[in-house]
């Protein structure tokens, strides 16, 4: 997730705008930033990593002179995030100038057919290459004009964007393309905008386009032309009102970040199943190797990596060993060896108990590997290869969509080192493919078509004492998480165990009316499970079942039940399967007058001991 950002004014300077602007986006991104304008014909071009403030301090972005322009303040996803990755990107002459939010899956080879054609590149990142296809379509076809030359390009590139283009050979115009990537048009007597979000022009105009997929906008100081990338058709949409203030904006219209985040789920793993496979292919070849695997990490990512040596038990036939951050020098330290290969887990990358893990590893000589949010972060200077998660920052204090997004990386890793391995067949391969790129859409669907009775379930258990969480398998991590989710939000205590330890202590606390969570796909443990939900309705507990959809069994056994597309394997189950307990999780903290966003006693990123 980045931001982008554009204007052609009638008059005055553009820059300070855009500056201003970038500010108000900052929360889909903050590792970099930079500002490019034209004036009489020139190009000019300001860019740095750092946040928006440290970089102005140092290089005054409001100096850029003209009153056209476009910026991007970024989240770094291809290419650490240093100066030479920072947006804007230029082709070889300094001619086109490229903004862009989004990811280009077909970039490398698209970078490495450019460079044979003669093309220099200066960055690691995906976005260089459409400065440079738009440059090489033009030397092709000299007679194209700009919105011409870059629909050519587009009908090149595979993947998600937000593109702002400028050009000096048209110095009058920004032309901008959507593709999955959100952008909406600002309008106002003074000029026009083109952003990644609403709060990004809210205080210069409510008057908002939106811009649909596969959409190409040429923006002028008169006004916008839309037109089809496929066929270059016009479209005629008029401006909307908007009503939110500038604070509703930043949460597009949600009460909270947390909701915001959960409703994102379907795009941020989209994005992160767009990860380029030849990192996926690196990381498989080190766990390969491997002679033993710690997953290290803490919170809800360690509950990630809970569920990732199911995941790679079950399709890799790897064994590997979560071990809580917290813990692991003491528990782990002294067996580690050059022999040992650690996979640390973290949303931050800052987590001290995480980082102080992987230290403790290297001195040993362990090959150290990460899977992160933040690309730049502490994790990923001190590990010898790391994946990016793709789900862009998290503003609430709850993890919600890093976690889904953590899961859906350490699941591909999982098939990719089943592959390596040769321990699926090529159709079970086949399938677990085509599911994982159907959780977007079934996680979508439990968003809508659940949240209601979620909202429902919270208002009618909010007064419970205390909430159990059971599963069993790869469900048992599920269940940690709900559990982490309630308590850390709703102040309720909880307890959550695999389904089938319930029985050695915990079920003694049952009394009736007691609500208990059962995470229930139809997988091996299904029979199992069956038989621990009878155990504790015998004894008066309030049943919650999340099912699979059609799961009649179950249905008539339980007091309450949520329902989940069928049809999933199990190691990925904990993707769609989580998302009721993430809402009923923040319903119950609304019900309790709680908020959400603000959990007393936490910290976004537990940076001590
Ligand atoms: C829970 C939560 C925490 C974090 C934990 C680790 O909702 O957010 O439990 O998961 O503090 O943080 P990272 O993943 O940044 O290392």
């Amino acid at each position: 997730m980045c931001g982008i950002f554009g204007c052609i004014l009638k008059e005055g300077k553009a820059a300070p705008l855009i500056h201003e602007s970038l500010k108000r986006l900052e929360y889909r991104g903050y590792d970099s930033v930079g500002i490019a304008t034209i004036a009489d014909g020139k190009l000019f071009l300001k860019k740095d990593q750092g946040k928006i403030d440290e970089v102005h301090n140092l290089l005054n972005l409001d100096d850029l002179p003209g009153s056209i322009g476009i910026g991007h303040t970024r989240w770094a996803t291809h290419g650490a995030p240093l100066k030479v990755n920072s947006h804007p990107h230029i082709d070889c002459k300094g001619e086109i100038v490229v903004v862009h939010n989004g990811i280009i899956e077909n970039f490398l080879e698209l970078k490495a057919e450019l460079q044979n054609l003669g093309h220099a590149f200066v960055s690691k990142t995906d976005t260089e290459v459409m400065a440079h296809l738009i440059e090489e379509t033009w030397k092709q076809n000299p007679k194209l004009s700009l919105q011409q030359a870059v629909l050519e390009s587009l009908k090149r590139i595979e993947g998600s964007y937000a593109f702002a283009i400028l050009s000096t050979r048209e110095p009058d115009k920004i032309i901008c393309a959507r593709n999955e990537s959100p952008l909406v048009l600002g309008i106002n007597g003074k000029g026009v905008f083109c952003a990644s979000d609403i709060p990004a022009f809210l205080a210069v105009t409510n008057k908002a386009v939106y811009i649909n997929n596969g959409e190409l906008v040429t923006l002028t100081a008169d006004g916008y032309k839309i037109q089809k990338i496929q066929d270059g058709s016009p479209v005629v949409r008029e401006p909307t009102t908007i009503e939110w203030t500038a604070e509703m904006a930043v949460k597009q219209g949600y009460p909270h970040f947390m909701i915001k985040e959960i409703h994102e789920q379907p795009e941020t793993l989209r994005n992160t199943l767009r990860i380029q496979e030849n990192y996926l292919d690196l990381l498989a070849t080190f766990l390969d190797r491997a002679n033993e695997v710690f997953l290290v990490a803490c919170g809800t990512s360690y509950h990630a990596c809970l569920a990732a040596s199911y995941m790679f038990s079950k399709l890799a036939f790897l064994p590997t060993f979560p071990v809580y951050a917290s813990e692991f020098v003491e528990q782990c330290g002294k067996s580690v060896s050059i022999d040992t290969t650690i996979l640390a887990v973290s949303q931050s990358g800052e987590t001290a108990d995480t980082i102080a893990a992987v230290a403790c590893a290297q001195q040993r000589a362990a090959t150290i590997l990460s899977l992160t949010n933040v690309i730049g972060s502490t994790l990923t200077r001190i590990s010898r290869v790391y994946i990016g998660t793709q789900a862009g920052p998290e503003i609430g204090v709850a993890a919600t969509k890093t976690f889904t997004s953590q899961l859906s990386v350490l699941a591909q890793l999982a098939i990719r080192l089943a592959k390596k391995r040769g321990k699926v067949s090529q159709d079970e391969m086949d399938l677990l493919k085509e599911k994982l790129n159907q959780l977007p859409d079934y996680v979508d669907m439990v968003v809508k078509t659940q949240e209601e009775k979620v909202k429902q379930l919270a208002k009618k258990y909010a007064s419970s004492k205390v909430y159990f969480y059971l599963g069993r398998g790869v469900s048992t991590a599920t269940a940690y998480e709900g559990r982490l989710k309630l308590m850390e939000i709703a102040y309720i205590p909880s307890i959550a165990f695999p389904a089938g330890e319930s029985k050695h202590g915990p079920i003694s606390l049952i009394e009736a009316g007691f609500p208990v969570v059962f995470v229930c796909p139809r997988d091996d443990g299904h029979r199992t499970i069956i038989g621990n939900i009878m155990e504790m309705k015998a004894r008066g507990a309030h049943i919650i079942a999340i099912v699979e959809e059609g799961d009649e069994e179950i249905k008539a056994l339980a007091d309450d039940f949520i329902e989940v597309p069928k049809g999933i394997p199990s190691v990925l189950t904990p993707i769609p399967f989580v998302i009721p307990l993430q809402l009923l999780a923040y319903y119950t903290a609304l019900e309790k007058g709680y908020d959400p966003d603000m959990p007393r006693n936490l910290a976004k990123s537990v940076t001590v001991k």
